[in-house]
């Protein structure tokens, strides 16, 4: 049995597949080039690159399997949340693909899909635990009891960490994409030469809100005259520390309002080098272990979404969603896969 899986959300198409034993193999094409020049990215151009790269890229896929088409069992494709001409693309395709094949697709909510991505590692995390889903779109802490099990413990009321992330880089004059541009400079600097604020973390819950550390960024860029190389790292370093420092404290607030003990972090900024050290450091010695997706599967991929479309396969699922596309999508009404039958 093989799982043929296809992520097209925003700016990276992909494809994986996946078998009884486990991923098989992915291949990522990233659509940097296309959207540098405009410092993000570009939705329509975003459409056309995934139409014009998705065919040779199954193609390869299953030229190194050494597969036919005919032998896939299962098509699964990401429906939402994302870019709505993007998703469209891999819809159509899927559905083609599905219908020419006579095979089930099964569509795939992106955020689930990174919400299980540290199943691609060595050693997956068990049931119940907490998440930091941090990624370009969505800052959020959940509860994860099961397979569409989720309750929202806070989210962020601005800015997602991934996106003040790259718009301070555009503020630091580093080219797209910026998050692991700033995370890169930020090893340079010293942290402690720019006291930035740490925002709501004197407020109780979980919520989270990074606006401000952009616009508190851009004050202290503006009272520099010609702000040099040293300065710039400088105030990478402070940003990311301000970041870092609010994430692990309002984990850990998750973790103690749940009684969890087990803290999973997904989605691109979970490959943040300063994060994982930060995490680590203070579950040391704790009852806390902390689980990370391996460093190829934190940002946008198909492994992701072939992994958790075959936990919902075996479980049951067929055709999630009844196969519409969703641009906004809220992860907790999302049910377990024995509620999903055909529609
Ligand atoms: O999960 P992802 O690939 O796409 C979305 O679903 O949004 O996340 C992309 C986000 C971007 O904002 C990117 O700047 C950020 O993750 N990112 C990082 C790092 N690598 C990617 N942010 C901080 N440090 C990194 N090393
Ligand atoms: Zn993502």
């Amino acid at each position: 049995m093989h799982l043929l899986a296809l992520e097209t959300s925003c700016d990276e198409t992909a494809v994986a597949l996946y078998g009884q034993h486990g991923l098989e193999d992915h291949l990522v094409h990233s659509q940097t080039d296309v959207h540098a020049r405009y410092g993000g990215v570009v939705p329509e151009l975003a459409s056309r690159d995934h139409g014009r790269h998705l065919l040779p890229l199954v193609e390869k896929l299953l030229v190194r399997a050494g597969l036919a088409p005919g032998s896939l069992s299962a098509l699964a494709v990401t429906l939402g949340p994302g870019l709505p001409g993007a998703l469209h693309v891999g819809q159509a395709f899927g559905q083609g693909l599905a219908y020419a094949l006579g095979i089930p697709l099964i569509g795939i909510h992106h955020l689930e899909a990174h919400l299980f991505s540290a199943g691609l590692g060595p050693e997956p995390p068990d049931l119940p635990f907490v998440a930091l889903l941090v990624s370009g779109g969505h800052s959020e802490l959940v509860r994860v009891d099961g397979l569409g099990c989720y309750t929202l413990l806070g989210a962020t009321r601005d800015d997602a960490a991934g996106e003040a992330f790259d718009k301070v880089a555009q503020l630091l004059g580093l080219p797209y994409p910026g998050g692991p541009e700033l995370a890169a400079l930020a090893e340079t600097g010293q942290p402690e030469r720019f006291r930035l604020p740490r925002p709501m973390l004197d407020q109780p819950g979980c919520e989270m809100s990074f606006s401000g550390l952009k616009t508190a960024v851009l004050r202290a860029l503006r009272q520099i005259e010609t702000p040099t190389g040293r300065d710039r790292a400088d105030l990478a370093a402070a940003f990311e520390i301000a970041v870092v420092e609010v994430l692990v404290e309002k984990s850990w607030r998750a973790l103690a309002e749940t009684g969890g003990s087990r803290l999973v972090v997904a989605g691109g900024v979970s490959a943040n080098r300063r994060l994982r050290d930060a995490l680590g450091a203070r579950a040391a010695g704790t009852a806390v272990r902390v689980f990370f997706p391996p460093l190829e599967f934190c940002t946008d991929n198909a492994a992701m979404v072939a992994h958790v479309a075959w936990l919902r396969w075996q479980a049951g699922e067929r055709s999630l969603a009844g196969g519409s596309v969703r641009t906004r999508w809220p992860l907790e009404s999302l049910r377990p896969p024995r509620f999903n039958p055909d529609p």
